[in-house]
């Protein structure tokens, strides 16, 4: 069985290419950053301040993550609820961020995500797949852009949807939690030793997923 770590900023294009590779190589995707971010929403509904580390440990024993698949897809069950829909908000994105500095909110999604690796060949995204999670995965990737290229993304993104959006106040965002994720102290985002990097700033998305199928190739 194979599995590939993709870990990287957040808006460096990291779901988007890694959905796209696992399908390629028939591969199952799973995207960690989902399992943070169902488990910041359980801390948001329940008024809990992320600041509080007694709360929030108290509250790490009443949430169960589970994963399901649904026409390939992955989707987010937080206790037995579906909330792939409602986990996509910058507010539960940076609630995330802050919470997922937590040893008890990490140790409890290790497992599920250790579980998933043993049962199929799988690409797994997040920021500590390669260094943590997977440190013995067949491929290590570190895909990464500069902060104005993925704001901009972001931006064009948004525009496109119809939505409001402030480039400046993005890129600041962004650096703001590039910052909290690269400077906890367990499990910080930063390229494992032996992953490869690849910076997407002046990339297609077809090249990039070009570029990972090549290294893919080397290590098969
Ligand atoms: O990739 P994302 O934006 O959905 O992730 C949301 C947050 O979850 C991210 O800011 C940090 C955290 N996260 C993490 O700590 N470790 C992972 N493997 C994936 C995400």
């Amino acid at each position: 069985m194979y599995s590939i770590a993709i870990d990287g900023p957040a808006g460096a294009g990291k779901s988007t290419i890694a959905k796209t590779i696992a399908k390629k190589l028939e591969f199952i995707y799973v995207d960690t950053g989902a399992m943070y971010r169902a488990m910041a929403l359980y801390f948001i509904r329940n008024g809990i301040d992320p600041l509080d580390e007694n709360a929030i440990n108290a509250a790490c024993a009443d949430v169960h993550v589970g994963i399901a698949y649904e026409n390939g897809a992955q989707q987010v069950l937080l206790n037995g609820e579906n909330v792939t829909g409602l986990i996509r908000t910058e507010e539960v994105g940076n609630m995330a961020s802050k919470t997922s500095a937590y040893p008890t909110v990490r140790a409890t999604l290790l497992d599920l995500q250790r579980d998933l690796a043993k049962k199929a060949d799988i690409l797994m995204d997040g920021r500590d797949i390669g260094t943590n999670v997977l440190p013995d995965a067949d491929l290590k990737i570190y895909l990464t852009a500069s902060s104005e290229i993925r704001a901009r993304r972001r931006y064009n993104e948004l525009i496109e949807k119809g939505e409001k959006a402030d480039l400046a106040q993005i890129e600041k965002d962004i650096i703001i939690r590039d910052k909290q994720d690269m400077e906890r102290k367990i499990a910080p985002l930063k390229k494992a030793e032996d992953a490869v990097l690849v910076d997407s700033s002046d990339m297609t998305i077809e090249e990039v997923v070009e570029c990972i199928l090549e290294e893919f190739e080397k290590v098969k």
